[in-house]
């Protein structure tokens, strides 16, 4: 289940309301998916491929100005991917691969890696909802 923006500013003003704002780094549940809090934007200054949140299911991907979130999970079976030099993705399980885009390159994956919802809270901070498991 995705959530609009007027909820994701209720869920996030909630939290800070509680005492309890959403550090980076930090997860919380909204909905079916999770938040995580990545950060300032700052923090993504040049093209290219960030995997500080890879553990977290995230790659944040500079490209030409623009920021975006991949899933860093293999659409196949769920295995964790590695980033690669060429900015391309690799599935260690089965040998899927997927271009810096998402799409895939090679299977057995047979969906593209989909790309996340990030919004800024009111600090600026890009907050990345996961997909509901
Ligand atoms: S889990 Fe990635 S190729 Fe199978």
């Amino acid at each position: 289940m995705k959530i609009n923006r007027r909820e994701f500013l209720l869920l996030t003003a909630g939290l800070a309301a509680g005492g309890k704002a959403l550090a980076e780094g930090a997860t919380v549940a909204a909905g079916a998916g999770k938040v995580v809090n990545i950060g300032l934007p700052g923090k993504f200054p040049a093209d290219g491929v960030y995997k500080d949140f890879r553990d977290r299911g995230i790659f944040v991907v500079r490209q030409g100005g623009k920021l975006l979130a991949l899933s860093a999970i293999c659409t196949h079976r769920k295995c964790k991917l590695t980033a690669q030099a060429d900015r391309s993705f690799y599935c260690p399980c089965h040998g899927s691969t997927f271009d810096a885009d998402g799409h895939v390159t090679h299977g057995p994956a047979k969906k593209d890696l989909p790309s996340l919802t990030m919004l800024p809270n009111e600090q600026g901070e890009l907050l990345v909802t996961l997909p509901g498991s």
